[in-house]
Protein backbone atom coordinates (compact mmCIF):
# COMPACT_ATOMS: atom_id res chain seq x y z
CA UNK A 1 0.00 0.00 0.00
CA UNK A 2 1.12 3.29 -0.90
CA UNK A 3 1.27 6.33 2.07
CA UNK A 4 1.05 8.94 -0.72
CA UNK A 5 -2.26 11.41 -0.45
CA UNK A 6 -3.51 12.51 -3.72
CA UNK A 7 -2.60 16.22 -3.35
CA UNK A 8 1.23 14.42 -3.87
CA UNK A 9 1.49 14.49 -7.48
CA UNK A 10 4.93 14.76 -9.29
CA UNK A 11 5.35 14.87 -12.89
CA UNK A 12 8.98 13.68 -13.35
CA UNK A 13 10.15 10.32 -14.88
CA UNK A 14 13.60 11.03 -13.25
CA UNK A 15 15.12 12.77 -10.85
CA UNK A 16 18.54 13.88 -12.22
CA UNK A 17 18.70 17.46 -11.12
CA UNK A 18 17.17 20.08 -8.28
CA UNK A 19 16.98 22.33 -11.64
CA UNK A 20 14.16 20.61 -12.94
CA UNK A 21 11.70 20.38 -9.72
CA UNK A 22 9.40 22.98 -8.73
CA UNK A 23 8.68 24.71 -5.56
CA UNK A 24 5.76 22.23 -5.04
CA UNK A 25 8.13 19.04 -6.11
CA UNK A 26 10.29 19.92 -3.33
CA UNK A 27 7.33 21.06 -1.19
CA UNK A 28 6.00 17.11 -1.93
CA UNK A 29 8.99 15.12 -1.81
CA UNK A 30 9.81 16.70 1.54
CA UNK A 31 6.24 15.40 3.21
CA UNK A 32 5.99 12.36 2.19
CA UNK A 33 10.11 11.93 3.24
CA UNK A 34 8.38 13.25 6.64
CA UNK A 35 6.73 10.19 6.95
CA UNK A 36 9.32 8.07 6.21
CA UNK A 37 11.11 9.61 8.89
CA UNK A 38 8.28 8.09 11.26
CA UNK A 39 8.20 4.56 9.27
CA UNK A 40 11.87 4.21 9.75
CA UNK A 41 11.94 4.74 13.44
CA UNK A 42 9.69 1.78 13.91
CA UNK A 43 10.46 -1.90 14.62
CA UNK A 44 9.14 -2.74 11.40
CA UNK A 45 10.54 -1.21 8.81
CA UNK A 46 9.97 -2.82 5.53
CA UNK A 47 7.05 -2.01 3.24
CA UNK A 48 5.77 -3.33 -0.02
CA UNK A 49 5.65 -0.39 -1.81
CA UNK A 50 7.98 -1.28 -4.42
CA UNK A 51 7.00 -5.20 -4.72
CA UNK A 52 8.19 -6.85 -7.94
CA UNK A 53 10.54 -3.87 -8.75
CA UNK A 54 13.86 -3.88 -9.51
CA UNK A 55 16.51 -1.49 -8.32
CA UNK A 56 19.83 -1.15 -9.88
CA UNK A 57 22.64 0.97 -8.36
CA UNK A 58 25.66 1.81 -10.13
CA UNK A 59 28.35 3.98 -8.81
CA UNK A 60 31.19 4.94 -10.83
CA UNK A 61 32.83 6.44 -7.58
CA UNK A 62 33.73 6.15 -3.93
CA UNK A 63 30.88 6.27 -1.45
CA UNK A 64 29.55 5.32 1.56
CA UNK A 65 26.75 6.71 2.86
CA UNK A 66 24.86 7.74 -0.27
CA UNK A 67 25.16 3.91 -1.74
CA UNK A 68 23.86 2.40 1.61
CA UNK A 69 21.52 5.17 2.14
CA UNK A 70 20.00 4.20 -1.57
CA UNK A 71 20.32 0.45 -0.91
CA UNK A 72 18.46 0.78 2.46
CA UNK A 73 15.56 2.55 0.85
CA UNK A 74 14.98 0.30 -1.58
CA UNK A 75 15.15 -2.82 0.63
CA UNK A 76 12.97 -1.20 3.19
CA UNK A 77 10.46 -0.08 -0.03
CA UNK A 78 10.50 -3.59 -0.88
CA UNK A 79 12.52 -3.79 -4.17
CA UNK A 80 15.07 -6.35 -5.20
CA UNK A 81 17.97 -4.61 -5.02
CA UNK A 82 21.11 -5.33 -7.05
CA UNK A 83 24.26 -3.58 -6.73
CA UNK A 84 26.76 -3.37 -9.33
CA UNK A 85 30.61 -2.77 -8.11
CA UNK A 86 32.19 -0.96 -10.88
CA UNK A 87 35.82 -2.28 -9.64
CA UNK A 88 34.46 -5.91 -10.57
CA UNK A 89 32.62 -5.40 -13.89
CA UNK A 90 32.35 -5.67 -17.25
CA UNK A 91 32.79 -1.76 -17.23
CA UNK A 92 36.00 -1.87 -16.13
CA UNK A 93 37.29 -4.50 -19.45
CA UNK A 94 36.34 -1.46 -21.53
CA UNK A 95 32.58 -1.30 -22.19
CA UNK A 96 31.21 2.40 -23.21
CA UNK A 97 28.49 3.53 -20.64
CA UNK A 98 25.95 3.48 -23.51
CA UNK A 99 26.42 -0.17 -23.57
CA UNK A 100 26.08 -0.81 -19.93
CA UNK A 101 23.31 1.25 -19.86
CA UNK A 102 21.50 -0.80 -22.79
CA UNK A 103 22.72 -3.93 -21.00
CA UNK A 104 21.01 -3.11 -17.96
CA UNK A 105 17.58 -1.88 -19.98
CA UNK A 106 17.08 -5.51 -21.61
CA UNK A 107 17.01 -6.49 -18.08
CA UNK A 108 13.77 -4.02 -17.07
CA UNK A 109 15.01 -2.46 -14.21
CA UNK A 110 12.34 -0.02 -12.65
CA UNK A 111 14.60 2.25 -10.87
CA UNK A 112 18.69 3.19 -11.62
CA UNK A 113 20.52 5.03 -8.89
CA UNK A 114 24.11 6.20 -10.85
CA UNK A 115 26.77 8.29 -9.37
CA UNK A 116 29.71 9.18 -12.15
CA UNK A 117 32.84 11.60 -12.32
CA UNK A 118 31.54 13.62 -15.30
CA UNK A 119 28.66 15.86 -14.75
CA UNK A 120 26.21 15.00 -17.38
CA UNK A 121 27.03 11.16 -17.16
CA UNK A 122 23.68 10.91 -15.46
CA UNK A 123 21.64 12.55 -18.16
CA UNK A 124 23.02 10.41 -21.04
CA UNK A 125 22.11 7.40 -19.11
CA UNK A 126 18.44 8.45 -18.62
CA UNK A 127 17.93 8.70 -22.39
CA UNK A 128 18.73 5.11 -22.98
CA UNK A 129 16.78 3.07 -20.14
CA UNK A 130 13.22 2.57 -20.09
CA UNK A 131 13.09 2.82 -16.24
CA UNK A 132 13.73 5.98 -14.17
CA UNK A 133 16.93 7.37 -13.58
CA UNK A 134 18.02 9.03 -10.08
CA UNK A 135 21.28 10.93 -9.44
CA UNK A 136 23.29 9.99 -6.59
CA UNK A 137 26.03 12.73 -8.22
CA UNK A 138 27.72 13.28 -10.83
CA UNK A 139 30.97 15.25 -10.56
CA UNK A 140 30.81 18.76 -9.80
CA UNK A 141 27.32 19.14 -11.19
CA UNK A 142 24.42 17.72 -9.14
CA UNK A 143 23.38 15.43 -6.20
CA UNK A 144 19.74 16.26 -5.72
CA UNK A 145 19.18 13.82 -3.09
CA UNK A 146 21.61 15.12 -0.67
CA UNK A 147 19.80 18.92 -1.52
CA UNK A 148 16.50 17.62 -0.78
CA UNK A 149 17.96 16.16 2.54
CA UNK A 150 19.60 19.11 3.93
CA UNK A 151 16.89 20.88 3.55
CA UNK A 152 14.28 18.37 4.99
CA UNK A 153 16.78 18.71 7.74
CA UNK A 154 16.85 22.37 8.27
CA UNK A 155 12.79 22.47 7.93
CA UNK A 156 12.71 20.27 11.00
CA UNK A 157 15.00 22.09 13.28
CA UNK A 158 13.36 25.60 12.06
CA UNK A 159 10.14 24.69 10.94
CA UNK A 160 10.63 26.77 7.38
CA UNK A 161 13.32 27.55 4.83
CA UNK A 162 11.81 30.42 3.66
CA UNK A 163 14.04 33.64 4.78
CA UNK A 164 16.90 31.55 6.49
CA UNK A 165 20.19 32.83 5.85
CA UNK A 166 22.63 29.83 5.20
CA UNK A 167 26.17 29.65 4.75
CA UNK A 168 27.62 27.38 2.47
CA UNK A 169 31.85 27.16 3.24
CA UNK A 170 34.81 25.21 1.95
CA UNK A 171 35.05 23.94 -1.58
CA UNK A 172 32.58 25.30 -3.42
CA UNK A 173 34.61 25.09 -6.68
CA UNK A 174 34.20 20.99 -7.13
CA UNK A 175 31.22 20.82 -5.19
CA UNK A 176 27.94 19.12 -6.65
CA UNK A 177 26.19 19.42 -2.78
CA UNK A 178 27.03 23.29 -3.22
CA UNK A 179 25.28 23.72 -6.53
CA UNK A 180 22.04 21.63 -5.59
CA UNK A 181 21.69 23.39 -2.56
CA UNK A 182 22.17 26.49 -4.37
CA UNK A 183 19.47 25.77 -6.24
CA UNK A 184 16.86 23.96 -3.58
CA UNK A 185 17.26 27.13 -1.01
CA UNK A 186 16.87 29.60 -3.14
CA UNK A 187 13.71 28.04 -4.94
CA UNK A 188 12.10 27.43 -1.16
CA UNK A 189 13.21 31.06 -0.18
CA UNK A 190 16.34 31.15 1.71
CA UNK A 191 19.11 33.23 1.56
CA UNK A 192 22.14 31.37 0.06
CA UNK A 193 26.04 32.78 1.28
CA UNK A 194 28.44 30.54 -0.06
CA UNK A 195 32.33 31.12 1.82
CA UNK A 196 35.19 30.08 0.02
CA UNK A 197 38.91 30.63 -0.92
CA UNK A 198 39.13 32.66 -4.15
CA UNK A 199 40.82 29.50 -5.64
CA UNK A 200 37.99 27.50 -5.04
CA UNK A 201 35.38 30.25 -6.15
CA UNK A 202 33.89 29.29 -9.27
CA UNK A 203 33.46 32.02 -11.25
CA UNK A 204 30.31 33.72 -12.17
CA UNK A 205 28.72 31.73 -9.35
CA UNK A 206 27.10 35.38 -8.15
CA UNK A 207 24.61 34.80 -11.59
CA UNK A 208 23.08 31.97 -9.04
CA UNK A 209 21.71 34.85 -6.79
CA UNK A 210 23.84 33.71 -4.00
CA UNK A 211 26.32 36.38 -1.95
CA UNK A 212 30.21 35.75 -2.60
CA UNK A 213 32.50 36.08 0.55
CA UNK A 214 36.14 35.55 1.25
CA UNK A 215 36.18 35.58 5.10
CA UNK A 216 34.63 32.88 7.45
CA UNK A 217 33.72 35.82 9.94
CA UNK A 218 32.13 38.28 7.88
CA UNK A 219 30.73 35.32 5.85
CA UNK A 220 29.19 33.17 9.15
CA UNK A 221 28.33 36.68 10.89
CA UNK A 222 24.23 36.33 11.40
CA UNK A 223 23.75 33.10 9.64
CA UNK A 224 21.09 30.53 10.99
CA UNK A 225 22.54 27.78 8.93
CA UNK A 226 26.28 26.62 8.43
CA UNK A 227 27.25 23.98 5.85
CA UNK A 228 30.09 22.81 5.56
CA UNK A 229 32.04 21.36 2.72
CA UNK A 230 35.14 18.94 2.15
CA UNK A 231 38.00 19.68 0.56
CA UNK A 232 37.40 17.88 -2.92
CA UNK A 233 41.26 16.76 -3.61
CA UNK A 234 39.53 13.66 -6.00
CA UNK A 235 38.49 16.49 -8.73
CA UNK A 236 41.66 18.75 -8.34
CA UNK A 237 43.81 19.03 -10.67
CA UNK A 238 46.85 20.88 -9.33
CA UNK A 239 47.18 22.77 -5.62
CA UNK A 240 44.24 24.91 -4.74
CA UNK A 241 45.22 25.07 -0.83
CA UNK A 242 48.95 26.17 0.30
CA UNK A 243 48.52 23.52 3.22
CA UNK A 244 45.72 22.18 5.30
CA UNK A 245 47.02 23.53 8.54
CA UNK A 246 46.72 26.92 7.26
CA UNK A 247 42.83 25.96 4.95
CA UNK A 248 41.97 24.93 8.78
CA UNK A 249 43.40 28.31 10.35
CA UNK A 250 41.41 30.33 7.54
CA UNK A 251 38.47 28.36 6.49
CA UNK A 252 38.03 25.73 9.06
CA UNK A 253 35.09 25.76 11.21
CA UNK A 254 35.59 25.93 15.09
CA UNK A 255 34.50 27.54 18.17
CA UNK A 256 35.76 30.66 17.29
CA UNK A 257 34.19 31.29 14.09
CA UNK A 258 31.12 30.07 14.96
CA UNK A 259 30.28 32.31 17.91
CA UNK A 260 29.74 35.04 15.06
CA UNK A 261 26.67 32.63 13.62
CA UNK A 262 23.38 33.45 15.05
CA UNK A 263 23.16 31.66 18.67
CA UNK A 264 21.15 28.76 17.65
CA UNK A 265 22.83 28.55 14.51
CA UNK A 266 22.78 24.64 12.93
CA UNK A 267 25.95 23.22 11.78
CA UNK A 268 26.34 20.68 8.81
CA UNK A 269 28.13 18.48 6.48
CA UNK A 270 27.67 16.24 3.56
CA UNK A 271 30.04 14.10 4.60
CA UNK A 272 33.12 12.13 4.75
CA UNK A 273 34.56 15.08 7.16
CA UNK A 274 37.91 15.45 7.40
CA UNK A 275 38.41 16.73 11.01
CA UNK A 276 41.13 19.25 11.49
CA UNK A 277 40.78 20.44 7.69
CA UNK A 278 37.38 21.95 7.25
CA UNK A 279 35.43 21.11 10.43
CA UNK A 280 36.89 21.31 13.93
CA UNK A 281 35.99 17.59 16.59
CA UNK A 282 35.04 19.87 19.19
CA UNK A 283 31.91 21.24 16.75
CA UNK A 284 31.18 18.58 14.58
CA UNK A 285 30.25 16.58 17.71
CA UNK A 286 28.65 19.11 19.73
CA UNK A 287 25.38 17.67 19.94
CA UNK A 288 23.70 20.87 20.65
CA UNK A 289 24.37 22.40 16.99
CA UNK A 290 25.82 19.87 14.86
CA UNK A 291 22.90 17.94 12.95
CA UNK A 292 25.81 15.89 11.03
CA UNK A 293 23.68 11.94 11.55
CA UNK A 294 20.28 13.51 11.33
CA UNK A 295 21.14 14.58 8.10
CA UNK A 296 22.04 10.73 7.27
CA UNK A 297 19.38 9.22 9.25
CA UNK A 298 16.97 11.80 7.44
CA UNK A 299 18.59 10.69 3.89
CA UNK A 300 17.25 7.27 3.76
CA UNK A 301 13.97 8.73 4.04
CA UNK A 302 14.25 10.68 1.39
CA UNK A 303 15.58 8.52 -1.00
CA UNK A 304 12.59 6.34 0.01
CA UNK A 305 10.05 9.06 -0.98
CA UNK A 306 11.45 10.30 -4.52
CA UNK A 307 11.98 6.64 -5.35
CA UNK A 308 8.31 5.74 -4.34
CA UNK A 309 7.08 9.27 -6.67
CA UNK A 310 8.92 8.23 -9.66
CA UNK A 311 8.16 4.17 -9.50
CA UNK A 312 4.26 5.71 -9.19
CA UNK A 313 4.57 7.18 -12.43
CA UNK A 314 6.10 4.95 -14.39
CA UNK A 315 3.33 2.64 -13.29
CA UNK A 316 1.11 5.43 -14.23
CA UNK A 317 2.69 5.76 -17.87
CA UNK A 318 2.57 1.81 -18.01
C1 LIG B 1 29.29 14.33 -1.12
C2 LIG B 1 29.48 13.89 -2.57
O1 LIG B 1 29.77 12.73 -2.85
O2 LIG B 1 29.31 14.76 -3.40
N1 LIG B 1 29.12 13.29 -0.22
C3 LIG B 1 27.93 12.63 -0.10
O3 LIG B 1 27.25 12.33 -1.05
N2 LIG B 1 27.52 12.36 1.15
C4 LIG B 1 30.33 15.29 -0.68
C5 LIG B 1 31.76 14.84 -0.65
O4 LIG B 1 32.14 13.82 -1.20
O5 LIG B 1 32.55 15.57 -0.02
Amino acid sequence: MSILTNDMSFKHRHLLGIEELSENDVSNILNLSERYIQLNREQQKKHNILRGKTLVLLFFENSTRTRTSFELAGKRLGADTINISVSSSAIKKGETLIDTAMTLNAMHPDLLVMRHPNAGAVNLLSHHVRGSVLNAGDGAHEHPTQALLDALTIRRHKGHLNGLIVAICGDIMHSRVARSNILLLQLMGAKVRVISPPTLTPTGIENLGVDVYHDMQQGIDGCDVIMMLRLQSERMQGSFVPSTREYFRFWGLDRKKLSFAKEDAMIMHPGPMNRGIEIDSEVADDITRSVILEQVEFGVAVRQACMELLALNLQKEG
